[in-house]
């Protein structure tokens, strides 16, 4: 099975363990799940994803609604939905139209960390759910964990491909490296300047991240408008050496955990 959809399946049972999805109407964050997973494996009766064709030109990214077969509309055409039971918006949460018919519940499985503007999102988000309902949303890897710097391969200009290993960046180097020491560590193992500088761009300055840590969850969580709030943490990373996590509990006060890979956000609307 594709590696994506079987975190994401693991993901959905979270979902279905909170709430009986059997007719009805459920909102996708960040993706479209197959039709089978989607209405199949849930007895839902509609389900309506929401995916940013942006987002994959910033990344260079592989299209990750790419299981998705069915009806596509750009989100100005979001009401067209209303008569559907399966579709994917093309288009920015922002743009999500109060007229759209509301949902049940919200579903989200890695997104979250890349959503920019997470607070004016997630306000949008609530008004299109019906009162009571549930949002669950896993994000991982966040901007606090090992790996939140999501570093994918780079293609140089005569299409060499640059593994992220050969750059050597130590875990958490997103929080424990300045941009401009990094970009020294990368030279000092023979990576060429235009590789550092797209990597440095990717890990600090594009849109693909949204940085936030675990504890900025937490309080964003708080300050949602949601009439109940829980954000659990995935499981500790065996390897976060107490040495290290002092460190960075040090720089960034607050904003820990820093040894899990991702939270579970559950807020009721
Ligand atoms: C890493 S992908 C995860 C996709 C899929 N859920 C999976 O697990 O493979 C993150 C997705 O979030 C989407 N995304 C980011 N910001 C968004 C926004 N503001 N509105 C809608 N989708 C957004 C991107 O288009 C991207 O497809």
């Amino acid at each position: 099975m594709d590696e994506a959809l079987s975190y994401q399946l693991l993901h959905l049972e979270e979902l279905k363990r909170r709430c009986d999805l059997n007719g009805k109407s459920v909102l996708e964050i960040g993706g479209c799940l197959p039709r089978d997973v989607a209405l199949g494996s849930t007895g839902a009766r509609r389900w309506i994803g929401i995916d940013l064709p942006d987002y994959w030109k910033e990344s260079g990214d592989e299209n990750p609604s790419r299981f998705y077969q069915g009806t596509i509309l750009d989100i100005d055409q979001a009401e067209q939905a209303n008569d559907l039971d399966y579709a994917l918006l093309l288009g920015d949460v922002l743009a999500l139209p109060e007229r759209i018919e509301p949902f049940d519940a919200v579903f989200s499985s890695c997104a979250f960390e890349h959503i920019q503007d997470l607070d004016k999102r997630l306000s949008v988000i609530r008004k299109v759910l019906r009162p009571g309902s549930l949002l669950l949303a896993v994000a991982m890897p966040i901007w606090s964990s090992p790996h939140g710097s999501h570093m994918l391969p780079i293609t140089d200009e005569n299409g060499r491909i640059w593994h992220p290993e050969s750059f050597a960046l130590p875990d958490w180097h997103q929080l424990l490296l300045t941009p401009d020491e990094m970009a020294v560590h990368m030279t000092n193992r023979h990576i060429p300047d235009s590789i550092v500088r797209k990597a440095v761009h990717w890990v600090h300055e594009s849109l693909y991240l949204n940085r936030l840590c675990a504890g900025d969850y937490v309080a964003l969580a708080a300050r949602s408008g949601f009439s109940e709030h829980r954000v659990l943490y995935s499981d500790r990373v065996d390897w976060a050496d107490p040495q290290t996590m002092h460190v960075l509990e040090t720089l960034y006060p607050g904003k820990g955990p820093f040894d899990r890979a991702g939270v579970m956000l559950t807020l009721r609307a």
